[in-house]
């Protein structure tokens, strides 16, 4: 079996971006691999300094993924933070990272374009990835495209590792859904909770009804022919739709007659099915909290078991055992 792994920061509410180009493929590779899924609270550290906004957003970040059908006893779910073997293993990756390999990746570029903190923790952002992926031998890392680069940084990191102390790491694959890579926001650019474009999988439906209704399209007339490949609409509808009304309505769009207020209705209907247990299931997890606080601590527990094994070895490899 595999070993898949994967994180999510707990920094904002979660989308139908995160959904498709996470966290479904995580919860689909529950039945066939050995998998690791937790929530890197150190990471959004980089940009959260808000303690309330920090603690509620990894509880909710949990019972997101526990609401959804994530099954804690079939694979191992923890908070990042609960493992202090990951700091000491960036500290140790970080001294043999050459500062050109960080100052390559565009993510630090972009988040202080945008205002965040040029801070140190966030220009060495990816050597804390790179320990949380190294740290458990992951072979397998499944992220949306704009994880890319951190995943090639973590492949360099361990190959440097490996050559200057001697073969310790697996180097790691990310695994990248090209059909699903980006899921497109309100405004057609990529969803993300920075750009204020999102579609969140948790939301009453009145507010989820008035979110689908302001996703962006043209004004070409209804009986007009339209391009449903260049439509931000029919990008999301194709999330949602099973494959023969799909059908029907590419017809639509291709031969004029798509009304676009009628298939954001429908689009509607289906986002708000298609995630009516998992809000249920979400309200009564939140509900009990110290539910949700326990089986991250024995997933921490779970989770230690393998750090342990590698740090052990790494502190040999490197010489910080006497
Ligand atoms: P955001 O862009 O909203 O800040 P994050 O950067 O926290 O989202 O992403 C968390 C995970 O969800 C990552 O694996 C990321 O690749 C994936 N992801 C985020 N937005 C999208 C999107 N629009 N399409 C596909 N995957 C996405
Ligand atoms: N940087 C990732 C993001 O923002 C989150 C992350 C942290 C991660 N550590 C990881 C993803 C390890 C995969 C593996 O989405």
């Amino acid at each position: 079996m595999k070993r898949i792994l994967s994180g999510i920061q707990p920094s904002g509410k979660l989308h139908i971006g995160n959904y498709f180009g996470m966290m479904k493929t995580m919860i689909d590779y529950m039945e066939s691999s050995d998998l690791y899924v937790f929530i890197v609270d150190l990471h959004a550290l980089t940009s959260v300094h808000d303690r309330d906004r920090l603690r509620q957003g990894t509880l909710e970040a949990a019972a997101d993924f526990l609401a959804l059908g994530l099954d804690p006893d079939r694979c191992t779910f923890w908070v990042q933070s609960d493992l202090p073997e990951v700091c000491e293993l960036t500290w140790i990756l970080s001294t043999i990272t050459p500062m050109g390999l960080l100052e390559r990746c565009h993510s630090y570029k972009d988040k202080t374009a945008k205002g965040l903190i040029a801070s140190h923790g966030l220009f060495s952002y990816p050597v804390l990835m790179a320990a949380d992926i190294l740290l458990f031998q992951s072979e397998i890392v499944p992220v949306g495209k704009d994880q890319k680069q951190h995943l090639e940084v973590a492949r360099d990191i361990a190959i440097k590792f490996n050559n200057t102390f001697g073969e310790t790491f697996v180097v790691p694959e990310p695994a990248i859904d090209e059909n699903l890579a980006t899921v497109p926001g309100l405004d057609g650019q990529k969803m993300s909770k920075s750009y204020n474009n999102t579609i969140p999988i948790f939301v009453e439906d009145k507010p989820l009804r008035k979110i689908v209704m302001s996703v962006q399209t043209d004004s070409t007339p209804v009986e007009a022919p339209k391009n449903p490949d260049t439509c931000n609409l029919y990008t999301l509808l194709k999330l949602f739709m099973p494959p023969d009304r799909l059908a029907e309505i590419r017809s639509l769009y291709i031969n004029g007659g798509a009304a676009y207020g009628h298939i954001k209705q429908e689009l509607f209907e289906l986002i708000r099915d298609y995630f009516a247990e998992a809000r249920n299931r979400k309200k009564q997890l939140l509900a009990d909290p110290g539910y949700i606080r326990e089986v991250l601590t024995k997933g921490a527990e779970k989770a230690r078991g393998k750090a342990i094994v590698t740090l052990d070895l790494v502190r040999d490899r490197v010489g910080l055992k006497y």
